[in-house]
């Protein structure tokens, strides 16, 4: 008989650390009824005392989704705990409070100013009164990689002792090598005396690339939890990803015997929405969910797979979500055929914004002869039906090509006024940027801007990702066309409105010079 891991999911709270990976209300909640869908067992919803966003959208997922449990972050201090079991009450008896404190000496010393005892005192404190206000609590010892043993035990045993049913072992900064971090696992639970009343859980994070491979080892040594994020997003270099340890277990079966609830076919469309979510692309060959992941390139590759998949294929791409069969709907599909489709890629459609989405969907189906699971998905994105953004497009028109200097007239709805303005740039796209920063400010420092090709062929939606930071602040915005200027216009757009206080400018120029 197989053993159960439980899969607790922070993409919504850990890897929306990652820069400009910030998520929207709306957003979150999608993301959150994806996560439910794919099985995860506990979905981190946020940090509910960080800011009324976060707050609210705690609130909103925990009465909304169901099936998994409902996380809430809080320090060990009383304000964060009262705010997370505010935020997590609608979830009843599937809400959990996640109260953490550092526990490593450079943290104590450097951060907290505490000693030993004054962090054990607080841990204690905190896990009796988020038990007091939640069904379920969990501790983490932050930094717990870099905590001395001894101390680490006694405060394991104390937050035991005090009700929490989870501790949670992070390796905050990634120092860990596997042997060293699965040898902490086995230390616990052998010599704290009430190890056997908890689950152990880890949170890797992956700055030296360990976070899946200690992971593992932690629950080779009885970790029966293991806290993880859709493509590793997270703080930094990120958190392990949950596509791979999920996989890792389910094709070597025959070494682990442990069993998860994830729906391993939902697992690449949930990657798909965590991306165009976040604006954060998945490299091409990234493990189970990269686009070249199942690609066989060489020849003697290509021949073994004719002869038979399993020479190159330790899985199929059917199991993880990739569609053989990919291209999914044509221009005559209906309205019911296409919110089926969106169902089955764990998008839920309002009816409100159906009409809205499937007139898009009708005028891609007359710009390209198919349309696959990667533009609906890049569709959704223009939805802004219900979120009302402040700046939206118009109308993009530029004139280039080898000779004369690119010029790209640009409209922008602001605030609901209409403003027009002509930029001239060293490309069609740096001419229309150009435009656009003549009628929006603040308009932000470009630190990226990237183009991908989402489906094959000439015809494919071009996805635009442009990164701007502004005030220190930095966001994603993401954009998908055929045309790839007006996919580049709609990212700028989309960043613009992800930064505070984007207002129309006063006075514009007419040309912004090259
Ligand atoms: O990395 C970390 O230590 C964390 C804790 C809050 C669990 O994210
Ligand atoms: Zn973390």
């Amino acid at each position: 008989m197989s053993e159960r891991l439980y899969i607790f999911d922070t993409t919504l709270r850990d890897g929306e650390q990652s820069p400009g990976c910030s998520m929207d209300l709306n957003e979150k909640i999608r993301m959150a009824h994806g996560l439910a869908a794919l099985g995860v067992d506990i979905i981190e919803a946020g940090f509910p005392v960080a800011s009324p966003g976060d707050f609210e959208a705690v609130r909103r997922i925990a009465s909304e989704v169901k099936g998994p449990r409902i996380a809430g972050l809080a320090r060990a201090r009383r304000g964060d705990i009262e705010a997370a079991a505010k935020a997590i009450a609608p979830a009843g008896e599937r809400g959990r409070i996640h109260t953490f404190i550092a526990t490593s000496p450079i943290h104590m010393q450097e951060k907290l100013r505490m000693d030993e005892a004054s962090v054990l005192a607080q841990a204690v404190a905190s896990v009796k009164l988020a038990r007091s206000l939640s069904p379920e609590v969990e501790f983490s010892a932050e930094d717990a990689g870099r905590t001395d043993i001894d101390f680490l035990c006694r405060i394991v045993e104390a937050t035991i002792a005090a009700g929490a049913r989870i501790i949670n072992i992070p390796d905050t900064v990634g120092y860990m090598t596997p042997d060293e971090f699965g040898a902490r696992i086995r230390i616990l639970r052998e010599r704290v005396p009430n190890a056997h009343q908890a689950i152990f859980s880890v949170h890797c994070h992956n700055d030296l690339g360990l976070a899946v491979a200690n992971s593992l080892a932690a629950v080779e040594a009885g970790a029966r939890q293991v806290e993880c994020t859709i493509n590793g997003l997270g703080e930094r270099a990120g958190n392990a990803a949950l596509e791979e340890i999920v996989m890792i277990l389910h094709t070597r079966n025959d070494r682990y015997s442990i069993e998860t609830g994830i729906h391993t076919e939902k697992i690449v469309p949930t990657s798909k929405m965590a991306s165009q979510i976040t604006s954060m692309s998945v490299q091409a060959n990234k493990a189970i969910v990269g686009a070249n992941a199942f690609a066989h390139e060489s020849g003697i590759h290509q021949d073994g797979m004719l002869k038979h998949k399993q020479t190159y294929e330790i899985m199929t791409p059917a199991s993880v979500g990739w569609r053989t069969n990919r291209m999914v709907l044509g221009k005559h599909s209906g309205r019911a055929a296409l919110k089926d489709r969106y169902a089955q890629l764990g998008v839920s459609i309002k009816s409100t914004q159906l009409d809205a989405i499937f007139s898009r969907f009708k005028a891609l189906g007359d710009k390209k002869k198919e349309v696959f699971d990667e533009d609906l998905l890049a569709i959704l994105h223009d939805d802004n039906s219900d979120v009302g953004e402040r700046i939206s497009l118009i109308s993009v028109h530029v004139t280039s090509g080898t000779q004369g200097v690119p010029e790209a007239a640009v409209t922008l709805a602001i605030d609901g006024q209409q403003h027009s303005a002509t930029g001239r740039g060293d490309g069609p796209v740096d001419a229309a940027f150009k435009a656009i920063k003549l009628l929006v400010e603040p308009n932000g420092r470009l630190l990226l801007y990237s183009v991908n090709a989402i489906t094959l062929g000439s015809d494919a939606q071009g996805e635009v990702t442009v990164r701007l930071e502004n005030d220190g602040r930095i966001v994603n915005g993401q954009g998908a066309n055929t045309d790839i200027i007006v996919a580049s216009v709609q990212a700028f757009i989309a960043a613009l409105n992800r930064l505070p206080n984007t207002h129309a400018k006063e006075v514009h120029a007419q040309y912004s010079g090259v």
